[in-house]
């Protein structure tokens, strides 16, 4: 028979280690997205000629932002307030002409941190493929049409 009082010590250290754990993993987990709550994202229309508009329709696992059809230099841009206990993830599907990609606008872990400083995403469709920027002047290629 173990005393009352072992049996209290048992469960205070487990419920210390548990405890622990968990503000830990919280904590490194969210850092970046407890900084930063709200963010903008921005998909504009980079293509040199309005022979065929860009056709896009983006979706979070919550939300459906509808088909949007921009022309040359126009944009289309959307916030939200960063989920702080649960995944964000934004993605368009994007056409122009026969030419049709799916790309990822916006995810935890990711966006969060490259879009922190300045709190928006910018996203232009060019012939060549998508670019990013997080201040609409400094433009990285990130992904193909195909
Ligand atoms: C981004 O830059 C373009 C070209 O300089 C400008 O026309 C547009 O207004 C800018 N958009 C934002 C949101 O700063």
């Amino acid at each position: 028979m173990i005393g009352n009082s072992v049996w209290i010590q048992f469960f205070f250290i487990i419920f210390l280690i548990i405890f622990h754990n968990l503000q830990a993993s919280t904590f490194a987990f969210d850092e970046d997205r407890l900084i930063r709550i709200k963010f903008k994202v921005h998909i504009i229309n980079g293509l040199s000629s309005n022979e065929y508009p860009l056709i896009i329709h983006c979706y979070s696992n919550d939300d459906d932002l509808g088909e949007h059809t921009l022309w040359m230099n126009n944009e289309f841009k959307f916030r939200f307030g960063n989920h702080v206990w649960r995944l964000t993830h934004f993605w368009c599907v994007m056409r122009c002409g026969l030419n049709k990609k799916t790309i990822d606008v916006f995810r935890s872990g990711v966006e969060t941190k490259t879009c922190r400083r300045t709190g928006n995403c910018f996203w232009s469709a060019r012939e060549e493929g998508f670019y990013f920027s997080n201040d609409n002047q400094s433009w990285v290629k990130r992904y193909d049409w195909f």
